[in-house]
Order: structure tokens, then sequence, then C-alpha cells
């Protein structure tokens, strides 16, 4: 206890007092506290002590902090390998033919230099949250929505959650202005309501100043703060800025038009009503029509959309029920034919088979499509022609400037609820897949890899 506490009459204190002996020295801030009591103790100095000494005025307390200087010793720990090994891109030495072994040295060279420009527009117009680093300072006073806010274009959208936390008690006895500055670069800042007392120097303008010796007003102010978008942009990234004393912190701001989501109708829910298959076909005929028998027999009115590019001299029309034949240039090739089939899908999934594929009766569409409707997976694929195994892992490794495909014949996980059905990154040609994601992605139809996706006999 240590409290020299020597009331003359007030027996309600001399209550506390014996309670505060009996409970500990918990009680003793608390009649420190009590106006016109004189409290002598030999007790640490306490952070309320120093809000009294300092006069922190009603509404604020005052806190010592004890700050931890920025850790400068030996900062040459030996790094895990077993560790370091995971960190960042899987590093890679191609043993395969390398993409500029197909070139002479001066068309690799303008190669390059063109793939380079190509690059830099297709960043341009792909920006991205997470391109912004946004490291927020563990020391700084500065509450703000670090994980950054959305705006249409043209449009507004208030600062929620901008906050000064605390204050420098020395400068703000000293009465002195308190500032925070916001810059923005494609953008203006406007206030919903200006606050009495507070001066705003830039309205209207993509760097706005705000100034009060008052945080009880700054504060009130920062949460009026709007910003507007002027450069209209569908897609684009601003960032905006904002420095309170030393500190500063930065809010990125995307400017996206509204996306619009594809949903499909559902029909009675059956596989047929949410699934449109899409064959690209090559002159087999026959199994072209089996493939349509198959679907006849076991998921009957399933709408069917072939893609052939067969020369003309041995094309042929296919004229069935729900099939939809469309013909195209002669050997337009094989992903030009995917493409040309995806453009023509209605519903939420699509089969892709090739031409010569057909249904068994132990063929389970369902299991798929129930497979893509509670997972998060774009692509569901099963065995057929009774291949164990056909799914592979196939990924990009290195870095920017060297990079490798690699394929592995394996799988990642089971998949939860789904017994014996693996993630993968790659399967064969026969899978059910979501509609919209395979189209944002599509297949490549440059004529050089027209014929490479698949061999096809005639
Ligand atoms: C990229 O990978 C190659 C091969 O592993 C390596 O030699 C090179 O230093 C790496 N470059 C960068 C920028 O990491
Ligand atoms: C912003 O603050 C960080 C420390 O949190 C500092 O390193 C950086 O220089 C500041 N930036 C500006 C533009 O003041």
């Amino acid at each position: 206890m240590g409290t020299r506490f020597i009331p003359a009459v007030d027996k309600t204190l001399l209550l506390a007092a014996i309670v505060s002996f009996i409970i500990g020295n918990t009680l003793t801030t608390l009649w420190c506290w009590l106006p016109a009591l004189t409290c002598n103790t030999d007790r640490p100095v306490t952070t309320r002590d120093i809000g009294r000494n300092l006069g922190a005025p009603a509404g604020y307390e005052i806190k010592t902090i004890l700050r931890v200087s920025r850790y400068e010793g030996d900062n040459n720990l030996p790094s895990d390998p077993r560790v370091t090994e995971y960190l960042g891109e899987k590093p890679c030495v191609c043993t395969g033919k390398l993409h500029k072994d197909f070139f002479s040295e001066a068309k690799w060279k303008e190669r390059q230099k063109t793939q380079r420009a190509s690059l830099e527009r297709y960043t341009r117009r792909r920006p991205d949250f997470k391109d912004f680093h946004n490291q927020v300072d563990g020391l700084s006073p500065i509450s703000y929505p670090a994980h950054g806010l959305y705006v249409r274009p043209l449009r507004a959208v208030q600062l929620e959650g901008l906050r000064i936390e605390w204050f420098d008690g020395r400068k703000q006895s000293s009465g002195a202005d308190l500032g925070v500055k916001l810059l923005a670069r494609r953008g203006v800042f406007k206030l919903l309501a200006a606050v009495e007392g507070v001066r705003a120097a830039g309205v209207k303008t993509a760097s706005l100043v705000i100034r009060t010796p008052d945080p009880d007003r700054l504060n009130l102010q920062l949460q009026q703060i709007v910003y507007q978008n002027t450069e209209f942009d569908g897609n684009m990234v601003d960032i905006v800025e904002l420095y309170f004393g030393k500190f500063n912190a930065t809010i990125p701001i995307h400017i996206q038009h509204r996306q619009v989501t594809w949903l499909y109708p559902q029909g009675a829910g059956r596989v047929q009503d949410r699934v449109t298959v899409v064959v690209k076909a090559f002159l087999r005929y026959d199994h072209v029509r089996q493939l349509i028998a198959s679907f006849r027999k076991f998921y009957p009115g399933t709408r069917i959309i072939v893609a052939d590019d067969s020369p003309k001299e041995r094309y042929q029309d296919v004229k069935e029920e729900f099939t939809h034949h469309y013909r195209m240039p002669d050997y337009a090739g094989f992903f030009a034919g995917r493409n040309l089939g995806l453009s023509q899908v209605t519903t939420e999934y699509f089969l892709y088979m090739d031409d010569d594929h057909y249904l068994k009766p132990s063929t389970k569409l369902e299991t798929l499509m129930s497979l893509l409707d509670n997972t998060d997976f774009h692509v569901a694929s099963g065995a057929y022609e009774d291949l164990e195994e056909f799914a592979s892992a196939i990924r990009v490794v290195g870095n920017q400037t060297y990079a490798c495909f690699e394929k592995l014949r394996k799988h990642y996980h089971e998949i939860d609820g789904f017994p014996d059905c693996y993630a993968a990154d790659h399967t064969e040609n026969f899978f059910l897949a979501s509609t919209a994601e395979v189209k944002a992605v599509g297949f490549d139809p440059n004529p050089a890899q027209a014929r490479v996706g698949h061999q096809e006999d005639s």
C-alpha cells in the first residue's frame, strides 16, 4: 500500500480506505483522483499522474509509451535452407527446348522488343489492388482503410475510418495547429460538411490540407472527407497519400465500373438444363453420330455444339435433334473450334469432349456437376477410356526473366466430400467446366498452335 491518508471526518472515505487496505492497492489511484485530497504517496509514477501534471483535458487520456527502437543488431542470421527453398517463385533450369531456339538471333531480339512493349500495355490495362504493397506502420497514429476503397468512375467515395488516434502531448498543450494533408492523382477531395473552427485549403482539388488546434474537430473533419474520381477510367487505381506530422499513409482507391455477373438460367436443374456439350470435330462423322446417340440415350435433350473444320471435299452435314453443327474454314484448328463452340454456350457449365468420345451407362455427369456446384474449382474431369491416371501438375515456374513450363504426372489433395477426386492443374480433353471462367481465359486460336492441341486422324 504505502499510502498515508489521513482524512478528517469523511466516514465513506474511511470505509474505502479500510476496504482498500484489505483488497490491495487497486483503490489507491481512485482516491488520488477524488478532488481536494492530497495524496502523497511513495508509489511509482503512473500514467494518470502524468496526465494530471500535463493537464489532460476532459475526454483525453495521456499515456506514457515505451517505444522500441528498430532492431539494429546483427541481422546476418543464417537462413534455414529448408525454409528458403520454398520462398517466392520456384527456380527452374529448362531441360527442354528454349523459346529462343525457335528464332534467329535478329528475330529473337526484335521479338523481345515487341513482347516487352506488349507486356507493358497488358499490365497497364490490368491494374490490381494486390500489386500495391501497403505497409502499415505500427507506430503511426493514423487510422485509415489500408485495404483500399472502391469507387465508380467519376463518382465519389467517403474515406471512411480516417482518424488520428493520438497526439504529441507537448505540442498539444502549446495550442499549435494540427494539420492533415491529403494528395490524390486522379481525383479531388471534397467535404461532406465543414466543421466549425477547422480551416480547409484545397477543397475540390487534388491537394487538401485541413488545420485546427483541436484534435476532436480534426477527427470530426477527417470523417467528412470524400474522394471524387475526376479522370475517367473503367479500371484504374489511384493512390491517396495522407500526411500527419512526420507520419504518412497510403490508401489505394480502385476506380472500377460495376462488374456485371454472368448468371445462367437453371431450368429444372438437370444436366440437360445446365450443361451444353462442345465438340471439336474433324472428319470422323461416325464417331460424332455415336457421341450424339449416347446423349440421346443417357441425357436426352442436351444441347450439343459441333465445331467442324473438315476440308470441304469431305464435309458432311450432321442433322440431329438438339445438335448445332457449325462449319468452320478448312483446318481452322482445334482451339479455334473450342472457342467457336464455347461462344455458343448459354448454360452455366459446358462439357468438352473430343469427337471420338461417347457416354457409357456408367458415365455420371451429375458427379462432375456436383463437384463444380460445391467447390470453387472451375474444371472437373473424369477418367475415360479406362485410363487410371491422367491428371497432371502443369505450371509456369521460374522468375520474370527465366521461366519454364513444368509438367508432372501427379495430382494434389483429395477433394473434401468427393472421394477419389483430386485437385490437379490439368486434365485430358474431357471435362465439365464453368463457362464464364473458361470464356475469360479462352483457347489460343493462333494458327501456330492450331493443330498442336490434339492430333486428329482422318
Ligand atoms: C531468375 O532465374 C534464373 C535461373 O534460376 C537466375 O539465374 C536468375 O538470377 C533469376 N533472376 C532473378 C531476377 O531472380
Ligand atoms: C512515410 O513514412 C515512412 C515511415 O513510416 C517513411 O519511411 C517515408 O519516407 C514517409 N514518406 C514520405 C513521402 O514522407
